[in-house]
């Protein structure tokens, strides 16, 4: 990625980012990004929090955060930026600092900051453009699972937190071997996320099954649901949604076997 000098994410010190990539297309964000512009902006929280679990999680996680005031906060593969909305919408009375977003996805980057109006960079957590030392907290949803390189990038989250910082994150875990594959993940299991934690410099403070929380409301679940039908109703045909459906139906499987669990960890950094 070429280094493009020291800059300001609001607020954040930056360095490397690439908006080259940002030009890029990501199909299914733009086609959420549309939904959500047809249906109404109540929509945009629950289209665009993807795979990050209900509101009772981002709650769990967000509590473990320990936010306040003008903490920094890093969403790391952020996607289409669902949670980090809900996070400011639910903490504005006790949180207002700056927030960066990294998604690797450039088109997504780009739809989240249209969708919630803050700053997204185009960028791997593994390599994020990012100062040391430069947030006070930081969630990874979604994503550690779908990158060999767990290591090195919880060590690039340990790297731009300050120490002491908190660290939360939703790890799709392997209980037992998969009896199907899943291209896109790499399901780590519970003790190698604890072993990869505390070897990139994280204390575990918390850790819980996603099952044990409420599942998300009716009305957010009716506004997804929306938000999909739509998406199916435009692009059915297209091999991007087959692909993105089929997916979708191996991991639904898997969860239902209890192959695959969702697990939420609080942490810290030493
Ligand atoms: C299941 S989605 C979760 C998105 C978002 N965190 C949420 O919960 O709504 C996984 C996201 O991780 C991103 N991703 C995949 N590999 C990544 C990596 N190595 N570094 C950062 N993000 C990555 C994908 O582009 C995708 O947006």
């Amino acid at each position: 990625m070429p280094q493009q000098g020291a800059a300001e994410i609001d607020g954040i010190r930056a360095v490397g980012a690439d908006p080259a990539l940002e030009a890029e297309f990501d199909t299914v964000a733009a086609w959420t990004e549309a939904a959500v512009a047809e249906l109404g902006e109540d929509h945009a929280i629950p289209a665009a929090c993807r795979g990050s679990g209900s509101p009772a999680d981002l709650a769990w996680l967000a509590d473990g955060l320990d936010l306040h005031d003008d903490d920094r906060f890093l969403d790391a593969g952020s996607g289409l930026g669902g949670p980090t909305a809900w996070l400011i919408r639910e903490y504005a009375d006790r949180w207002s600092g700056p927030v960066v977003l990294a998604e690797p996805m450039p088109h997504a980057a780009a739809a989240s900051r249209r969708l919630f109006g803050r700053p997204a960079v185009a960028a791997w957590s593994e390599h994020l453009p990012l100062a040391d030392d430069s947030v006070d907290a930081a969630w990874c949803l979604g994503v550690l699972d779908t990158t060999e390189e767990k290591r090195t990038l919880l060590a690039e989250l340990h790297r731009v937190l300050r120490p002491g910082g908190r660290l939360g994150l939703l790890v799709l875990v392997a209980r037992r071997e998969p009896s199907e594959d899943l291209s896109s993940n790499s399901f780590p299991s519970d003790e190698s996320v604890e072993r990869d934690l505390e070897a990139t410099g994280f204390h575990v403070l918390d850790r819980r099954d996603a099952a044990s929380t409420a599942s998300a409301p009716d009305d957010w679940q009716r506004r997804e649901e929306a938000v999909q039908a739509v998406i199916a109703r435009d692009h059915a045909d297209d091999p991007a949604h087959r692909e993105a459906e089929h997916q979708h139906a191996v991991l639904g499987r898997l969860m239902s076997a209890g192959e695959v669990v969702s697990v939420l960890l609080r942490s810290r950094a030493y």
